[in-house]
Order: C-alpha cells, then structure tokens, then sequence
C-alpha cells in the first residue's frame, strides 16, 4: 500500500491531495478569486494567496483522507512549468514537510500529470498504451503520443498562443468576465455555431496557430460594432458558440489525423479546456465513427488539482525516483 501527499501550486490553484494506491482520498482545491477583476492571473498576487492557503489546504487535504502524517510514504510536488513565484511556494513547503516526516519528495512535471490523471483509479476502464491524449490547458496545447506513463512523445504544439488562452482571450473581447472558458461553454449552448465563421490558419503537421483566430474575431467584431454598437449583447450567444466550435473543430481535426496516422484506437483529453462540453462530445463522436474509445476525465480532474500531481508521484515512487531537496522550480517545459 503506497499513500502519497501531493501539492499543486504552478498557477493561480492551491490544491493538496492524497492518493492511496490509486485512489483518491482527498483533493482539496483553493481557487483565487482575486484574478477576475484584472482579467487574468497576476503572478504577485497568486504567491501570496499560495502562501494564506497552502497551510489550510494540505491539513484539509490530510484530515479529509482520514490519515495520520505518518501513514504518508511519500510527498510529490509540481516543480514546473508555471509561475515561478507560485510554484515556489508549493516547492518550498513540500520540501520542508518532507523533511519534517523524513519521507522522500518526488518531483512532477505538471503537463505529465495532466495526462497521467487518466490513471486514477476510478472504477472505470482506463487507457492503454499506446494512446494519443490532446492536452488543453490556459498554457499548453499539445497533441501527446503516449508510449508508457513516462514514454510520451510530443507529436504536436502551439507555436503561438494556447487554445485556452484563445478561448479566454475571445471572451475578454466580449467583456465576460476571467476566465473566460466556462462562460464560453455556458453561452453557447443557446447559440448558433454555425453563426459565423473565423478563418483557421494552415499550419504543417499536428502544430497549432491561436493567435489568427483571436485577431480575425477582434476584427469581425470591430466591423460589426461599428454598424450595431450592440452587436455583441445581441449575439453573444451565437458568438461565443461560433468560436467554440471553431477552436473545437480546429483541436480535434489534427487530433483524428494523428490517429489515423499513428494506427492508435484510443484518445484522451486532458487539461482545463476538457471540461469544455463540445469539445467532450465531439471526442465522443469522432470516436464512435472510427469505432475507437474515448477517454473523457470527470471535471474535477481537468484543471489545475493535486490528485494529477499525486498518481504520476505514485507511478515515479514505484520506480524509486526520488528528487533531492535542493532542486529548484522550473518555469518552462
Ligand atoms: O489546466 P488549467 O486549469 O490551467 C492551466 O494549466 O492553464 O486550464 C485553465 C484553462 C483556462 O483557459 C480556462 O478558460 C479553460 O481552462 N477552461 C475552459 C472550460 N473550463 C476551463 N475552456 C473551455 N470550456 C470550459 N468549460
Ligand atoms: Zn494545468
């Protein structure tokens, strides 16, 4: 039996969890409300509501497992990429909790968590390698080819903005508040995706343009605003369903060629953008036209959380790898 405490701090989260095997038994998530009214994260203020929460949290996350400190074998942290301010934080304290139960401390990259979150035990059948997963987050857009829990092969990037990013952006055009992302998915669904439509760009292989789609909805807008300066209150709905889709048929059309080129039968999604509702159920649909399975995770495993951080700490405490304490956070992957 293997109990693992795991901190997650990269960004604008503050979440502790604890895994049992592969089990959840606690994952506490703190949200900092503090971002809405600047629109977007700002990284001073994400390290200091890191360093008011970290404390309740991981005794939270301890007390909800129903463990004792001392059942803990090991504590895993995210060491990066994200903020480095924010991700110092979490470092830091699990450094020196580690130390204070003298427990070994395992490092995770937290785009590897994001995937590895399909291996929580769960009840449900999991993915087997080898597997495509599209990892969609506010920072990371990437088309992964999975060989094994640390054998992942990277098939396919941004090269400008992340489609999360884009999706956040398009809704700060709108004036809908940050992040943008959920309200997106909430307006749409009384909208017409069929709308309107914003050019994607042609970009080689698996890789992905964002920042066209955001420039080509702010001047579609600005065209239209200036004939109804009401535009965007009169079709919001059909607006924010027009850039769903767009950015959604744009994700999962590189993802089916990659598929079909790599024979591979199985995708997952990953990352804050798969809670998104069409992007799960066009993987869906896809997925049944080719007879291939789809790998969907609950909502509470897309963005940012600990339970992620604490498999791939389990998986890399299985394979003996320990990190030592004085490594430092890395804020690029
Ligand atoms: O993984 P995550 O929590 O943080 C990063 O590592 O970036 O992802 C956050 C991103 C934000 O851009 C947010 O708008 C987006 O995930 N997001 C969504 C939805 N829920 C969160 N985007 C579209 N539809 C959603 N339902
Ligand atoms: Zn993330």
């Amino acid at each position: 039996m293997t109990t693992i405490l795991a901190i997650e701090s990269s960004c604008d989260d503050t979440s502790a969890a604890v895994l049992r095997d592969r089990v959840v038994l606690s994952n506490v998530i703190a949200s900092q409300k503090v971002h809405e009214q600047y629109g977007g994260v700002v990284p001073e203020l994400a390290s200091r509501a890191h360093q008011q929460n970290i404390i309740p949290v991981v005794d939270a996350a301890i007390k909800q497992a129903g463990i004792a400190k001392e059942e803990i074998d090991a504590v895993g942290f995210t060491r990066g990429p994200g903020l480095l301010g924010s991700l110092l934080v979490g470092v830091s304290f699990a450094k020196s909790f580690a130390t204070a139960i003298d427990r070994p401390l395992i490092e995770v990259n937290h785009l590897q968590a994001h995937v590895l979150s399909h291996f929580i035990d769960r009840g449900e059948p999991m993915p087997q390698f080898p597997f495509i997963c599209l990892l969609v987050s506010g920072g990371h857009t990437q088309i992964l080819l999975l060989k094994d829990y640390f054998d992942i092969e990277c098939l396919g990037t941004t090269i400008d903005d992340a489609a999360g990013e884009a999706i956040d952006k398009a809704a700060k055009i709108m004036d809908l508040g940050y992040p943008g992302g959920p309200v997106i998915d909430r307006l749409a669904k009384d909208g017409d995706a069929n709308a309107y439509r914003f050019a994607t760009p042609h970009i080689a292989g698996y890789d992905y343009s964002f920042s066209g789609i955001k420039t080509s909805f702010l001047y579609f807008l600005r065209d239209r605003l200036k004939e109804d300066p009401d535009f965007i209150e009169h079709h919001k709905a059909d607006l924010c369903a027009s850039i769903q889709k767009t950015i959604v048929d744009f994700l999962l059309k590189k993802v089916e060629r990659a598929a079909i080129d790599h024979k591979v039968r199985q995708l997952a999604i990953a990352g804050g953008v798969s809670a998104n509702s069409l992007l799960r159920s066009e993987l869906q649909r896809i997925c049944q036209k080719h007879h291939w399975q789809a790998f969907i995770p609950p909502f509470s495993f897309c963005t940012d959380n600990a339970a992620m951080v604490a498999i791939a700490a389990h998986f890399k405490y299985q394979r003996g790898e320990y990190a030592d304490i004085s490594l430092p956070p890395y804020t690029r992957s």
